[in-house]
């Protein structure tokens, strides 16, 4: 079997920044409830005209690329995990396009916010089955376009972004997946969702409805329970499989959808708050783009270094959540 490993990180964000005094002027909120319950102080949104989750994604990929000099044309795959496409048949290919990928298979991966782990744990098994030698994953998500505005309770939490890694085959003796750890709970899909509603019909003879996707609706206080006693459950099972303990984790990434959700996490755990990777003040819950967004800051700060322990997980709607457990090798 192949090893497999991370060998480059990249993410971009739109320019404009919506800051919490400017959302309290559109739904009544302010600052201090924001910054306190959340830890958000600001958040990037897209709104160029025809502006969507390609252009961001395509631009983390290309700054991933960039970083260690590799030709698009050498990659095998893309994996976009998103759940904001600009078409319901998919993204990933219009980014295939775009960076010029063109010997690349290219598909998207709907997991909402566990989206990124997903792709990362898809994309290891064709690596260490030895199908693809390199690997382009995304997570990108431009949840703002699926916000209702008047809503205090979710618009105020999201924000849009890419974070792109490139994968690559490696000796096992090098591989750096270390381990990971899945769930999917359907029977609480409606805790978190953006439904499709039939709202008129087209024919009724045969009966024909057409409808429409509704906005982002979500039980807060049911997933923050849910996160809390899920994620480090998963957690401490990944360990477990791979005779590691939480005293062993040198970096704990979660999906940054709540600083309180992180420290508790840490705190169930018996981890330091001061190994938790953090960046949602800027950037606000940018769904599957998260993770990978505050892994190339945390890189790029020189949090990370070589053999650190990283322990990364997702959760989000489905609701999904997963781990997977990194040794950093570059
Ligand atoms: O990315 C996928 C995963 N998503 C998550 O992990 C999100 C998990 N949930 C959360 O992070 C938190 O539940 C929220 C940040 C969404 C909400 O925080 P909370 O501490 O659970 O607040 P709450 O929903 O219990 O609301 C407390 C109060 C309520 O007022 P009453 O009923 O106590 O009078 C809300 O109406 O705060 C009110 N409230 C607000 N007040 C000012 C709710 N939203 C706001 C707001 N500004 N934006």
């Amino acid at each position: 079997m192949q090893g497999a490993h991370i060998a480059s990180v990249g993410s971009a964000v739109p320019d404009l920044r919506i800051n919490n005094e400017e959302i309290s002027q559109i739904v009544e909120t302010s600052d201090e409830w924001i910054a306190t319950r959340t830890g958000i102080k600001e958040r990037r949104i897209l709104t160029g005209k025809n502006e969507s989750v390609v252009e961001l994604a395509s631009l983390a990929a290309l700054k991933a690329l960039n970083k260690i000099c590799m030709d698009p044309i050498e990659v095998d795959l893309i994996i976009l995990a998103t759940s904001s496409p600009n078409d319901l048949f998919g993204s990933a290919s219009q980014v295939q396009a775009k960076i010029g990928a063109i010997k690349a298979v290219a598909f998207d991966l709907t997991a909402a916010c566990s989206g990124f782990v997903l792709a990362i744990v898809t994309a290891t098994q064709f690596i260490q089955n030895g199908s693809y030698k390199n690997i382009l994953v995304i997570g990108a998500d431009v949840l703002s376009k699926w916000i209702d505005w008047s809503d205090r309770k979710t618009c105020i939490l999201f924000g849009d972004g890419a974070g792109a890694v490139i994968m690559q085959a490696c000796s096992q003796k090098d591989n750096s997946i270390l381990g990971f750890q899945l769930n999917t709970d359907g029977k609480q899909f409606g805790q978190l969702s953006i439904k499709y509603a039939e709202d008129h019909c087209v024919n009724n003879t045969l009966k024909l409805f057409k409808g429409r996707f509704q906005h982002i609706a979500m039980n807060g206080k049911e997933v923050y329970k849910f996160a809390i006693s899920k994620v480090p459950a998963s957690i401490t099972k990944c360990l477990e499989t791979i005779n590691l303990s939480a005293k062993d984790i040198n970096w704990l990434l979660l999906h940054q959808a709540n600083k309180r959700i992180l420290e508790a996490v840490a705190n169930r755990l018996s981890i330091s708050t001061e190994k938790i990777i953090a960046n949602l003040s800027k950037y606000g819950n940018t769904s599957a783009a998260s993770i990978p967004l505050a892994l190339d800051e945390a890189l790029e700060n020189n949090k990370i270094v070589k053999e650190d322990i990283v322990a990364i997980s997702g959760f989000g709607a489905g609701l999904t959540w997963g781990t997977v457990i990194i040794k950093w090798k570059c």
